[in-house]
This record gives structure tokens, C-alpha cells and sequence, in this order.
């Protein structure tokens, strides 16, 4: 058994097997792609799931990749053992009704006894308790020590969730478990970790569907996995996924930028792990285009790149230091994932931006929790509740790992359920607000359980009529023979002119009809098997099943939408060219009344640069170039230079849009046959999405000329209202704004003016109460801050006195009253007039014995308020 580098162990499983025919396909991307059961890539099936079923046909029956995987069930244990982490590599070989049982098994001994020479009296195989025919292979077909099998129940027999699944047989590493004779012994060796599972062989037969059946698949298949680093841990005669040469790479480099020594300090060591596996596992995130957010596979990006920045903190690195961590994590893995150097700088800046939003984040967050506690603690309580939890998560934006970490540094514990209960509060609150429900929701939909035999062709990119018949109809919630004058349900053919939506491209609408019917199509979708789905609703007669019937499409609209898509492929190639290659599409929606594109991106774009983007899309417009398409291998798309999406990777032959020599796209849209038929372009807004993401909105043909004009009527609104004509308009609105200025400046010193004449107004109006001035008198217009001025000034005009001023504007009333110091000795207290004062007119306040203000809000009572001021001071005067 000789040591081999993790890079040197794929390519060496890869090629294995590339020797027994398979076809090499690149790691599909992590974000599953048409599968909603799934938040991440968990298997090397996982992306296969539609070749296993047979919803899709493979580009070759026997395949074999290394496909990167994330699990984040064990993301508590992660860093605190050192067998967890989120992010792993998967090495399979899959068959898809091809070789089986009898084939796999001799390989697999052969991969591992022969080509990495594992010494055959260090692995054991194990099977399910039912398999005969493996057990019969593995004894006839290898030299194993029929010994060296055991047959186990459950752990045999391979299924996550619903999906192909079956049983299987695990080969297994012996890290000195001593002699084992039974599967009782196996199984606690197993416990212990004294033996070791590193290849799972899966005999895939059945499909399991959402009511727990078992169904049989149409032919059985093979499934395998070896986890890269598993073996990679026996291969080099270490303990541990943490030292092996490659991700010991990543463990040195945390080390050196957080003054740490690995292995010396177990809490430490703990923070090291954590850092290295999350960053591995972000980065990848990043490059196959998740993006930080706050729920699904954005917020598990984002809790494990806040849980590595918190680790950074705790092992005492300063300021943000993740986005170092990337490059070495590229250095390891970009000669698997070329996608990775590509990325490499993208990753580093959204890194960047995230650790930089967290670490404010956390700066806020830390105190108010540290106020929590400090109360908890005064309490002598020892839990944090579920209500603080959820306000320190909904106001300020801190993860409740976070508290749930640091609550157990303290010895706290975390009211999880009653966090769990006020989310669940205001998710429903939420899905009031919007009106949803979930009555009548999928399970019920039959569209989705259409039959995989059922074939419907789009032939739609050329033409907009076509004729075909009407094969499968169905209502809301079942199907049916025929659809009658009112009702809305689906209409499947067997061949459509009508686009289905995709790709950011809506669906089509127009009629169905033949010399029986007329039916509109609202719109047109994919059902989750792929299928072609027209959402209709009868007009006129009735459609009865199997009947021809004419589909066209509504050809305007069609026209409008490919002038938006064309224009949206202009659009990314404009952004490249200006902003740099780092661009690159991230989302895009096209209708027949706009396009949006949002792409990668680390700053707002300057109103430069928007004008030299939609001028160059302009230019290549009016450039009439030819727009072709082309169907070729995905392979030679690469070659000639076409952009490729996340999800496009795994069809074997792709269709190529391109725009003259401008633009060089995937993708399976419609589009206009010349650029010159877009006209024009307008970008109609820029704005942020999300870190590091941008979005474009801009508008084609008539829609842009009418935004144009639009925008033409409002300047010729504004001249007319400005009595000037277009021409003269800035220059009219800048001396508007001048007098305007002006005006207010005489306004403020007209008031100063009439307010010193005020004071000797009101002073003049003085009553007596044994000696002491008393003032009362209401104001027009003034606000609190100049009432108060007016106070002090009539104040200080008195020798022993008391001023109580009122004043409304806006229907809001404002109190003030003000007492001479020595006034005070008589009894007088602001305080207490004005609380009796504000309260006859509606509101309250208070203040102490010299000064105090209040509001109120019944400015018809001021009159009365001030002669209760006046009767209060009677009281309180000796
Ligand atoms: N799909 C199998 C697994 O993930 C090979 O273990």
C-alpha cells in the first residue's frame, strides 16, 4: 500500500474506471438543479436522480465522477470531532441499466486490492441480511475470505429520503478492531471506530415515491460512493480527515494567520477545524453560485461563514481574514474544480463583504446579548428566553447558533422551542399579510403525475401555429376526457409551438382551438418531469381528448419577449466588457414588458459606466447582427468560447445562441433572428440584490421608446408648469430654488422680529397672585424650541415671576412654563402647572419646579388650559 495524494486518489478512481468504458463527467454543481427535495448536493446520485428514474436519458450508460457534496446534518459536530465535515467529495461509478451485481463487485475488489493495494486481511465487506446473489458474487467472483462478509439489516440497505434507492454492500477498513467473528462484533468495531466504511456499492432497484412504496425500477442500476477523503485517511496512514495532505493545507494556513499551533490546544483545536472545513465549504458554495442570505441554501453558506469568521475572532485574528483562507483552499482544489480559479477573485470578495457585514453584525448584536445575559444572570436564572433570542435574531440580525454558543460558553441554556414558536408566529403572520394558502397544493395537482412514457415536443423556436393533438387533459384536481366552456385546467400535446417557461424566460400565451373550441392559454410550463404543460381555460364549446387542435401562439408577445431575451444576452456580454470578466449571470427574468438581469458584481455601477453598457448594446443593435443558433457537444460550446450557466453542465449536447461575433451563449430561449429587430435599449434601473450581487432592468423596441417618451412628457409637464421651454429648464428651477432660499430667510427673520414684540405684548398682560408676575398667554405658530426661547426672554424680563406660554401648529399643541429662581420659595412649580395645563388639552408632561414643557393635542382647549395653569398657580403661591 503505497501513500497517495487526495488529488493523485481521484484521478485515480476516475481513470479506473474511464478503463471499464465509463464516460467522466465534470461535478455537477452543488445547487441541485429541478429537485426540490434536496437544499444541497448530497451524493454523487443525487444529480443523477433523473437518468436513475429515467425521467432523462444519460449521455453514456455508464458513468463514473467526483462530485462535490455537502452535508450539513452534522453541522454541530463539525470541528468538535475530528470525522465531521460539511463539505466531502464523492468518487462513484453509476451504471443506468447496464452492468449490475456480477460486475461491480470483482471491480471494486479489483480498484482496492489491486490498483491501491490495500492489503486484503485489512477489509471486511458487509451485505444486506437478504442478499444471496451478493453474497454468491462476492465468494465466486473474488478472493475475499468468506469470513471477512458480514450481513446486516438497515445499514444495508441504501435510501435518503424518497428516490431510487436499494440495497447495498459496504467495503470497510480495519484500523486494528482485533479478531472478528460475528456481526455483533463487526458492528461494535464499527461503533468504535476500530473499523472504518469508506466504499458503499449500491444495488439500486426501486424508486421510492412520497407514500413510502417501494417501486421497481424500469431496469435495476448501480450506484456507488467512496468518500474521497475517507479513503484519502487510509491511504496515508492518518487518523484523521483534518490530516490529509489536502485539507492539512488548509489547517496550516489557519494556523499561520491566527498565531495558532494545531494540536497543542483542544478548544483551539476545535476553531482550526471549524475555519478550515467551512471555508472549504463556502468557497465552493460561492463558486457554484449560492449566494448569502437568510433562508435556504443562502443561509447555510452564511451561518458557516459566520460560525468560521466568529472562530477567526475567538482564536484572536484581527479583522477579516477568511478570504485568505480561499486562495489556499483554491490551491488545493482548483486542478479538480477549474471553476474555482475562475472564480477566485468573486469568492474572495463576497468572503470579504459577508465577514465585514457579519463583523458589524456581531459588534451590535454582542452588547445587546451581553444585556440579556447580564439580566439572566441578576435573576439567578439560567436560561435565555425565546422572545430575546428572536428579537436579538429578527432586530439585529445575530444568528441564534451564535447564542446558543455563546449561552453555553456561560453555562446558559437557550429557550430553543420558544424562539422556535415566536418564528413560527411570525411566518404566519407573514403568510396572512400575503394571503397565501396552502389549500389544494400539489400532492392534489395531477399535472405532476403525468406518465414519464408521454412525449411532448416543443417546436416552437421557428414557428408559432402548429396543429397536434390533444393528449392527456386534466382539471385543477384530476384528469378528464374533456374540458368544457368555463373551466380552467391543462392541456397537454404531443407537439406545441408554445415556449414553456425556462431559463428566466416566461411561458407563452395564445389560443388553442379547432372547429370545436376555442381556449386560451394563460400560460405554459415544465411539469416536474419535464413535461410541456398548457394552463388553460375553455372559452367557447369543448375540447374532448385525443381531437387535433391548432396551437398558436400569441406571436406579439412572443415577439416582445425575444427581443428582451436577444437583448439580455447583449447585456451580460456589455457588462463583461466594461466591467470585467468577473461578471456573470446570477438570475434573469424576461417578459414581453422588460428584462432583468442580476449577476455578480462588488459595487454599485456608476452612471458612466450604465451609459457605456447600454451604449454598446445599442451599437452591436444597430450593427444588425445575425442571431444563430447552433446544437453542439457541450464540449465544443466550451471550445468556441459560449457562456456557460451553473445548471446548463450536465445535457451532452447543448444549443448555442450567438449574436454576429458579439455574444456566444447557452441556452434553450427563443430569440429575434437579427439584433436589429430589438431597435433599442434602455436600462431602466440598477440596484443591489444581495452582497455582491447587482441587478439591471431595462426595457426593448416600443417599450423602450415608450419610455422614452414618458419621459419626454414629464420634461414637457415641468416646462409648462415652469412657464419656460425645455431647454430652459435647470436654469429656471436653479433661480426658483435661489428665491425660494430667500424667501425663507425673510420669513425666519420676520418672526424673529414679530416675537420681540411679542414678549412686551404679553408681559403687558401680567396678572398678580401676593406678589409673584403670573404670564399666561397663547402664541400663533411657533414650535416647541422658539416657544421655549420666547419663555426664557419673558422670563428674563421679570424680577419674580412665572411665564406659561401655549402655541398650535399642525393641530398639535405645545406648553412651556418658566418660573424665576426665586420664585420657587413661594411655592411656584412649572411642573406641576404644566401636568394640569397639557392635560386639559388633551395630552401630558411634566418637568421640574424652574422649567417644564408638555404637548397636547385639542388646540380649541389652549384657553382653557392656560386659566388652569392660572387657578393651579393660585393654589400653589403662599
Ligand atoms: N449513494 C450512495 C451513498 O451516498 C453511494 O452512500
Amino acid at each position: 500500500m503505497k501513500y497517495m495524494g487526495a488529488n493523485e486518489l481521484r484521478e485515480s478512481y476516475l481513470s479506473f474506471f474511464e478503463g471499464k468504458e465509463h464516460l467522466r463527467l465534470k461535478s455537477a454543481p452543488l445547487i441541485p438543479k429541478n429537485d426540490k427535495s434536496l437544499l444541497l448536493i448530497n451524493s454523487g446520485m443525487a444529480p443523477l436522480k433523473p437518468y436513475f428514474t429515467g425521467l432523462e436519458t444519460p449521455p453514456k450508460k455508464r458513468i463514473t465522477t467526483c462530485q462535490k457534496c455537502i452535508r450539513t446534518g452534522d453541522i454541530e459536530n463539525v470541528g468538535k470531532t475530528s470525522r465531521h465535515g460539511t463539505f466531502f467529495e464523492m468518487l462513484g461509478n453509476f451504471s443506468f441499466g447496464d452492468y449490475f451485481k456480477n460486475e461491480i463487485i470483482p471491480w471494486a475488489w479489483e480498484y482496492i486490492t489491486e490498483v491501491l493495494a490495500i492489503p486484503k486481511d485489512k477489509l471486511y465487506v458487509t451485505i444486506h441480511l437478504s442478499d444471496d446473489e451478493a453474497f454468491e458474487i462476492w465468494t465466486s467472483k473474488t478472493d475475499i475470505d468468506p469470513k471477512r462478509i458480514f450481513r446486516l439489516g438497515e445499514d444495508n440497505f441504501w435510501e435518503v429520503g424518497i428516490g431510487p434507492c436499494g440495497p447495498c454492500s459496504e467495503i470497510h477498513f480495519d484500523r486494528g478492531a482485533g479478531k472478528i467473528e460475528t456481526s455483533e462484533q463487526f458492528e461494535e468495531a464499527s461503533e468504535a471506530d476500530k473499523i472504518v466504511e469508506f466504499w458503499n456499492l449500491v444495488f439500486t432497484q426501486f424508486d421510492k415515491d412520497e407514500d413510502g412504496k417501494y417501486n421497481n425500477l424500469a431496469h435495476p442500476n448501480i450506484d456507488t460512493g467512496m468518500g474521497l477523503e475517507r479513503i484519502a485517511t487510509i491511504m496515508q496512514g492518518v487518523n484523521n480527515i483534518f490530516e490529509i495532505d489536502t485539507v492539512k493545507n488548509i489547517v496550516n494556513r489557519v494556523c499561520e494567520l491566527t498565531n495558532s499551533k494545531y494540536g497543542q490546544d483542544s478548544e483551539k483545536d476545535i476553531s482550526i477545524r471549524i475555519i478550515t472545513d467551512h471555508v472549504k465549504s463556502i468557497s465552493m458554495m460561492l463558486c457554484d453560485g449560492v449566494q448569502p442570505s437568510n433562508e435556504g441554501r443562502g443561509y447555510v453558506l452564511r451561518r458557516l461563514l459566520r460560525r468560521a469568521a466568529r472562530h477567526g475572532r475567538k482564536l484572536g485574528a484581527e479583522g477579516i481574514f477568511l478570504h485568505k483562507i480561499v486562495d489556499t483552499v483554491v490551491e488545493n482544489y482548483g486542478g479538480a474544480y477549474e471553476e474555482l480559479r475562475e472564480k477566485q477573485d468573486f469568492i474572495k470578495k463576497i468572503v470579504t463583504l459577508e465577514e465585514e457585514r457579519f463583523n458589524e453584525t456581531i459588534d451590535a448584536g454582542m452588547d445587546k446579548l451581553q444585556v440579556v445575559i447580564d439580566e439572566v444572570l441578576a435573576n439567578n436564572k439560567n436560561i435565555i428566553e425565546g422572545k430575546d433570542i428572536f428579537t436579538l435574531y429578527d432586530t439585529f440580525g445575530f444568528p441564534v447558533e451564535l447564542t446558543e454558543e455563546i449561552a453555553e460558553e456561560k453555562n446558559l441554556k437557550i429557550d430553543l422551542e420558544g424562539f422556535k414558536s415566536h418564528m413560527e408566529e411570525q411566518r404566519r403572520r407573514a403568510q396572512e399579510a400575503r394571503g397565501e394558502n396552502t389549500y389544494m397544493g400539489s400532492d392534489e395537482n395531477p399535472i405532476n403525475k403525468i406518465s414519464s412514457d408521454i412525449i411532448t415536443e416543443f417546436d416552437g423556436y421557428s414557428k408559432t401555429i402548429l396543429q397536434a393533438k390533444a393528449i392527456v387533459l386534466a382539471t385543477k384536481t384530476e384528469f378528464v376526457n374533456e374540458l368544457i366552456k368555463g373551466e380552467e385546467g391543462y392541456v397537454v400535446t404531443n407537439v406545441t409551438p408554445f415556449y414553456a417557461e425556462m431559463g428566466g424566460q416566461v411561458g407563452d400565451k395564445g389560443i388553442i382551438s379547432n372547429e370545436n373550441c376555442k381556449i386560451e392559454v394563460i400560460d405554459c410550463k415544465k411539469n416536474v418531469g419535464g413535461k410541456i404543460i398548457h394552463y388553460v381555460k375553455v372559452i367557447e364549446g369543448k375540447l374532448t381528448l385525443n381531437e387535433l387542435v391548432t396551437l398558436e401562439v400569441n406571436k406579439e408577445r412572443r415577439g416582445a419577449i425575444s427581443k428582451n431575451h436577444t437583448a439580455t444576452h447583449m447585456l451580460h456580454e456589455a457588462l463583461r466588457e466594461v466591467l470585467g470578466s468577473h461578471v456573470s449571470q446570477s438570475g434573469s427574468y424576461v417578459d414581453q414588458e422588460r428584462l432583468r438581469f442580476d449577476f455578480t458584481h462588488f459595487s454599485a455601477i456608476t452612471e458612466d459606466e450604465l451609459n457605456k453598457i447600454e451604449a454598446l448594446v445599442n451599437e452591436k443593435i444597430m450593427e444588425v447582427f445575425e442571431v444563430k443558433t447552433d446544437v453542439m457537444s457541450i464540449e465544443e460550446a466550451k471550445k468556441s468560447g459560449a457562456m456557460a450557466l451553473f445548471d446548463d453542465k450536465y445535457a451532452a449536447d447543448v444549443r448555442v445562441v450567438s449574436v454576429g461575433e458579439f455574444s456566444k451563449e447557452l441556452c434553450g430561449g427563443t430569440h429575434v433572428y437579427n439584433s436589429g429587430q430589438i431597435g433599442i435599449i434602455k436600462i431602466v434601473s440598477e440596484s443591489g440584490v444581495a452582497a455582491g450581487i447587482r441587478r439591471i432592468e431595462a426595457v426593448t423596441g416600443v417599450n423602450a421608446i415608450k419610455f422614452m417618451e414618458n419621459k419626454n412628457n414629464l420634461l414637457k409637464e415641468v416646462s409648462s408648469m415652469l412657464k419656460c421651454s425645455d431647454k430652459d429648464i435647470v436654469k429656471r428651477l436653479n433661480s426658483q430654488i435661489h428665491e425660494l432660499k430667500d424667501k425663507e430667510k425673510e420669513i425666519f427673520e420676520l418672526k424673529a422680529k414679530l416675537v420681540q414684540g411679542a414678549e412686551d405684548d404679553i408681559l403687558a398682560n401680567a396678572r398678580e397672585i401676593r406678589g409673584v408676575k403670573v404670564v399666561t398667554s397663547k402664541v400663533e405658530g411657533l414650535d416647541g424650541n422658539s416657544l421655549r426661547d420666547l419663555a426664557d426672554k419673558i422670563r428674563n424680563k421679570m424680577e419674580l415671576g412665572v411665564v406659561v406660554l401655549a402655541s398650535a401648529v399642525d393641530g398639535k399643541v405645545n406648553f412651556v412654563a418658566m418660573a424665576t429662581k426665586n420664585s420657587l420659595s413661594s411655592g411656584v412649580h412649572c411642573g406641576k402647572v404644566i401636568k394640569e395645563a397639557a392635560t386639559v388639552a388633551g395630552g401630558g408632561g411634566g418637568g421640574r419646579p424652574d422649567m417644564a414643557q408638555a404637548g397636547g393635542k385639542n388646540a380649541e382647549m389652549i384657553e382653557k388650559a392656560l386659566e388652569k395653569a392660572y387657578e393651579v398657580l393660585e393654589t400653589l403661591v403662599k
